[in-house]
């Protein structure tokens, strides 16, 4: 049996690609996954340029890969995902015993690339950006998991100025919705009962059936509920600028949609979200939050934010500082602005010192870190519905699970509980995870 060995940097995006090239060449090459890259056949590279380093990384890693080439002259090296979609024929300039470099659009050609490798050993570059030809190569999802990804769209046009994801992933495009919809309904009969639909940009979801009726996020989740035996529906990411009322609305009908929303506002700034080109205003992200709580009010928000952007002051950093208090965030991503070649901001002065944003960075992440504690510490005491997805360790029959706002929670159960929605008293919470203990199971299966 031929061995893949495959390291995936980046998003959940990038993880989900990995799992469906794993998926793709186990169907036409019967390769297995190894988790030795010095017993592999093939190996590959999913990277990530969303921050800084990245190519770097990529160059430091292909050094290793390079000698495990020069014991097995058969071994293929692959790299894929957006460091490969921005740099291209660059990475064989200075990795020439590269063999594959393949763009975020083109993963599904590789089976069609290794074919080619074996005829002649010439490397192969393919970094276009052919739309939703990917989607249909895939086979079938098989999930083992009671939670699955699912991807709806993909791409960005937002062109916010200081990300990358616009040039390496391509325009906004939508899968077809009955595409979708067929997926998820095979998902649920393999008992998935947790949905994560993913793309860059949920919420910028169209599908214009051949009528011309259009399929919008919103309609497509209403059609998610409605399938039996899907019990939890998630997304990430939404962007503020698109979040309309018919999306609200499907909160106040839905409650297979979870209480929880991941929605990125990176600055508290409304001077630094337009040089971001975030195309919204504070009172605007804050008018999207009261609507939902008017529908949602035990609904809990967390978010990205950037900081350091080029010129921030010390006052836009303190609006985002009480924004985020205001808002009384979760756990949210935080990240220091990294310039990225070829993006808008990359060209703005910047006179912060480094050490100046690490100051800020540690303060924001320490309130965030307060904040999120104390929403754990709240759900002590409380009952909570949990999935569970994880056996820890089955001799001492210990289970984990994930509450509707994302925590995971540790409790003892047996085996038999995995992928049941449980209900579970929290005793005690840590930075981490929660402690629970099990009170009921949830039997049966949602039918409508
Ligand atoms: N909507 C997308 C956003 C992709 S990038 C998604 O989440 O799928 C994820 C996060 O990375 C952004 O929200 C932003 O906070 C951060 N990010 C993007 N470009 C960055 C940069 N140049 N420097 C620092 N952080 C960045
Ligand atoms: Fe990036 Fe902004 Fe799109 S953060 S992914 S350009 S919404």
């Amino acid at each position: 049996m031929k061995k893949i060995y495959i390291k995936t940097w980046g998003c959940q995006m990038n993880e989900y690609d990995s799992s469906k090239i794993v998926d793709l060449l186990s169907k036409s090459h019967g390769y297995i996954v190894t988790k030795k890259s010095e017993n592999a056949d093939i190996l590959l590279l999913n990277t990530c340029s969303i921050r800084e380093k990245a190519q770097e990384k990529v160059f430091h890693q292909l050094g290793r890969w390079k000698n495990l080439k020069k014991n097995n002259v058969n071994l293929i090296i692959g790299v894929g995902g957006c460091v490969a979609s921005q740099e291209g024929e660059y990475i064989l300039e200075r990795a020439p015993y590269v063999d594959i470099i393949f763009g975020p659009q083109t993963l599904h050609r590789l089976p069609k690339m290794i074919n080619r490798l074996y005829i002649d050993k010439n490397p192969i570059i393919d970094i276009s950006f052919p739309k939703l030809e990917k989607f249909r190569s895939f086979p079938p999802t098989i999930s083992s998991s009671p939670s699955a990804f699912v991807s709806i769209m993909e791409g960005c046009n937002k062109y916010c100025t200081f990300c990358i994801v616009p040039y390496t992933r391509g325009e906004e495009t939508s899968r077809s919705s009955n595409e979708i919809l067929l997926e998820i309904s095979n998902l649920a009969e393999q008992r998935v009962r947790e949905i994560i639909l993913l793309g860059q940009n949920v919420n910028a979801y169209r599908w214009f059936d051949t009528d011309g009726r259009v399929c919008t996020f919103a309609n497509l989740l209403r059609l998610v509920a409605a399938i039996k035996g899907i019990d939890r529906i998630r997304f990430i990411t939404s962007h503020p600028i698109e979040f309309d009322d018919d999306l609200i609305e499907v909160y106040r009908d839905t409650p297979k949609l979870v209480s929880f929303l991941h929605l990125p506002v990176q600055s508290g700034s409304d001077r630094i979200l337009n040089l971001m080109k975030r195309s919204h205003t504070v009172s605007q992200y804050k008018s999207i939050v009261e609507k939902l709580s008017k529908v949602r009010p035990n609904i809990q928000i967390s978010s990205d934010f950037i900081v350091g952007f080029p010129g921030e002051t010390e006052s836009d950093f303190d609006n985002t500082i009480n924004f985020i208090s205001e808002m009384n965030f979760d756990m949210s991503f935080s990240f220091l602005y990294s310039p990225r070649p070829g993006t808008p901001a990359a060209d703005l002065p910047d006179e912060v010192e480094e050490e100046e944003k690490k100051r800020r960075l540690y303060i924001l992440q320490n309130l965030i870190n307060k904040q999120a504690k104390l929403w754990s510490d709240r759900m002590v005491g409380t009952t909570q519905r949990v999935l569970v997805d994880k056996i820890l360790r089955d001799e001492f029959e210990t289970i984990s699970g994930k509450t509707e706002n994302n925590r995971v929670v540790i409790f003892n159960g047996s085996y038999t509980n995995m992928g049941k929605f449980v209900d579970v008293e929290i005793i005690d919470s840590g930075i981490h995870y929660l402690k629970g203990k099990l009170l009921s199971i949830d039997n049966k299966i949602n039918s409508l």
